[in-house]
């Protein structure tokens, strides 16, 4: 049966400093992860050539830089777009947007960043994406957390309103074969 595997990009440094969104090179971390990736997905994959779908960030292009495949950049991949909240902690949105801090919290899948997204438009965003993958094989998403639990949600068949709750942690490749009834999901984690 077919077969997809996901990752997020690893480690970025904005990741490790808690701001959100931005363009951030990875952290040493996320550079050994990169490292790692390649027997990660040979492990899992074999022989097969597979093909890698990146977004325009640096952090994900970095993340594929030692997989020995094609790669294909795709701007509908880009993690969800925060807007004026872009490069601020959850901290700063606090103090500086405490009224859209309070609404995210209350609606999260539809609460959109002023001049962003929310997750609802992710979901819509992803549709070509989703599309495209229904019909191709052998391919390995690495891309952004909120991106990536809208995939995972996908093929899970959870409700598209509960991707803002979907557990997909850094430095774990995920490996989804959708069958008739439900989608197995297995999980291969990095020691970095
Ligand atoms: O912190 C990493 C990150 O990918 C941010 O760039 C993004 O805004 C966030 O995660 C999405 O997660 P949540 O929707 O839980 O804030």
């Amino acid at each position: 049966p077919r077969s997809i595997w996901i990752s997020r990009h690893g480690e970025s440094m904005y990741n490790l400093s808690g701001q959100i969104g931005g363009d951030a090179d990875l952290s040493h971390r996320g550079q050994k992860y990169a490292e790692e990736l390649p027997k990660l997905v040979k492990n899992s994959a074999g022989d097969r050539t597979l093909t890698v779908w990146i977004s325009t960030l640096k952090r994900t292009a970095q993340t594929a830089k030692h997989l020995p495949y094609e790669k294909l950049q795709w701007k509908a991949l880009d993690e969800l777009d925060s807007g004026v909240c872009d490069g601020l902690t959850y901290g700063d949105i606090e103090k500086q947007y405490p009224q859209d801090f309070k609404a995210r919290d209350e609606d999260k899948y539809n609460y959109r960043y002023l001049g962003g997204e929310s997750y609802r438009d992710v979901v819509i965003r992803l549709e070509p994406i989703i599309m495209e993958l229904e019909r191709s094989e052998n391919i390995l998403i690495v891309t952004h957390q909120a991106v990536l639990r809208c995939i995972y949600a996908y093929f899970m068949g959870s409700p598209q309103d509960k991707s803002p709750w979907m557990e997909v942690p850094l430095h774990t490749l995920i490996k989804l074969t959708p069958r008739a009834y439900k989608t197995e999901e297995e999980r291969m984690y990095a020691d970095v």
